[in-house]
């Protein structure tokens, strides 16, 4: 089942409507989780794939650091923003717009997918769909970083347990590691808390 018109305008229009700055998750600045993980070398040398790219920020950190770098989003408008934001900071990294349930990249393609608030977008029903796409792009023994809404943010219907997040995963990766964190919405101002896990294919 693919994105529906709705979900895709839904997307499109906080990036039509908002400036990166209020934007609830855009921090403009690399993930230092992301950043760390680079420097301790746990993301093999080759392609990656920022998957929900949005406007590019850890997109284009990727592509600083030397990394062939793919991102996919749905909407159209962060694309283009991300593409026009690459020109301006001399990187060329390979955009698409597209869903990230449905990806079409080859069998064993990347080597890391990284995912900030993608994984916790998805509509419940696509949630495995999208698991099994990540794992089918990674190559064996690619690695998987996913930073999600945590329930201690309340019942929201896209925050997770740590033991759904081993639910969900497990058939397909190994757990590495799980870590909290915490971040402050542009917008609301609001704390919100994520895990950040990092995990290996099966
Ligand atoms: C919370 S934002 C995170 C954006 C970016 N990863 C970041 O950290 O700044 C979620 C992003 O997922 C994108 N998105 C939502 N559903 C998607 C789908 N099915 N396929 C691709 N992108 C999607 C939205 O357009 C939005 O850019």
């Amino acid at each position: 089942m693919s994105v529906s018109f709705e979900e895709r305008e839904k997307w499109d229009s906080f990036y039509k409507t908002n400036a990166p700055d209020q934007l609830p998750w855009e921090t403009g600045r690399a993930e230092p989780d992301l950043a760390e993980l680079i420097k301790q070398g746990v993301v093999d040398e080759g392609r990656v794939l920022d998957i929900c790219c949005g406007l590019g920020t850890q997109t284009i950190y990727m592509a600083k650091q030397g990394f062939e770098v793919y991102g996919i989003d749905i909407s159209s408008t962060a694309v283009k923003l991300a593409q026009e934001r690459c020109s301006e900071e001399g990187v060329a990294c390979h955009l698409t717009q597209g869903d990230a349930s449905d990806l079409k990249y080859p069998d064993g393609f990347f080597t890391f997918v990284f995912d900030r608030g993608c994984f916790h977008s998805m509509s419940p029903e696509r949630l495995e769909t999208y698991i099994r796409g990540i794992h089918r792009v990674l190559k064996d023994g690619g690695k998987y970083y996913m930073k999600c809404f945590s329930s201690r943010n309340g019942n929201w219907v896209n925050s997770f347990t740590e033991q759904d997040i081993r639910n969900y995963f497990s058939p397909l990766f190994k757990i590495l590691e799980i870590n909290e964190y915490t971040h402050v919405e542009n917008t609301y101002g609001q704390r919100v808390y994520l895990y950040g896990v990092l995990m290996e294919t099966r």
